[in-house]
């Protein structure tokens, strides 16, 4: 893993933007993983200054998000098309038909676990896949557990993501109980990964990850390990009990 450390969040939010923004200069079609959450807001906002500095182009950017929520709809607030919409795609030039987010609304949701892995097979893989991490190790919503799945599938959240993503929601029982997520073998699939990693919260289970050589489905960043190509952005918060580092 090669492994940059910034001073805080907005310089993280500045490199992620620059290295993905790199990649489209390089490949102006290239197929973006993209991830929500907290950590990637400021990436998203970076990335729009450069668009509209007419730096960047999205106009041939193929985009697949991670995951999305089980029962709500693209226009519930609290949904990942949402965010993204809100975040990050009405402020670009990118393509309707080129974003694509699973549908936690649909009615069949095996089957639009199928639709959404074909999509991505149509383009082979992902050239780079943006993460976050949650503080159980999860990539995309990947929880702990005895076994991973390397498809698109729905996926119990952990309690511990619940209450983590709960300030985003009235209350903790309105936090869905599922979710689609893309498998593991669709992320580890991916040309390059850039995994960001911001605040005191996360400092501990990334020097979890990069104090240990094992790799642990009870710890799914842990593949990331494995992986040929991976750019760790931390700050300095969330790199601060990386061992080896002092304090
Ligand atoms: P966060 O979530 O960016 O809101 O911390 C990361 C994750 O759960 O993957």
């Amino acid at each position: 893993m090669n492994v940059i450390i910034v001073r805080d969040y907005d310089e993280l939010s500045k490199k992620a933007a620059q290295i993905v923004a790199n990649e489209i200069k390089k490949k102006p079609n290239l197929v973006l993983g993209l991830a929500t959450g907290s950590t990637p807001l400021g990436m998203y906002r970076e990335l729009v200054k450069l668009y509209k500095k007419g730096e960047v182009d999205f106009s041939q950017v193929i985009t697949f998000n991670l995951d999305e929520y089980v029962g709500l709809s693209p226009s519930d607030k609290n949904s990942y098309h949402y965010y993204m919409y809100e975040n990050f795609f009405k402020h670009i030039n990118i393509p309707q038909q080129n974003i694509h987010i699973p549908d936690g609304a649909a009615e069949n949701i095996e089957e639009e676990c199928r639709r959404y892995d074909e999509k991505i097979m149509k383009h082979q893989r992902i050239d780079m896949q943006v993460l976050g991490i949650g503080t159980n190790g999860h990539i995309g919503f990947n929880e702990p557990g005895d076994e991973l799945i390397t498809t698109t599938h729905v996926t119990k959240l952990a309690e511990e993501t619940r209450k983590a993503n709960a300030r985003f929601f009235e209350s903790l029982d309105k936090v869905p109980q599922y979710a689609i997520t893309m498998g593991l073998g669709t992320i580890m699939k991916a040309k390059k990964i850039l995994l960001l990693a911001s605040g005191k919260s996360k400092a501990k289970i990334i020097s979890e990850l990069l104090g240990d050589e094992s790799v642990s489905t009870k710890v799914p960043a842990s593949f990331l390990l494995i992986h040929p190509d991976v750019t760790c952005i931390f700050d300095e918060e969330a790199a601060s009990l990386i061992k080896g580092r002092g304090e």
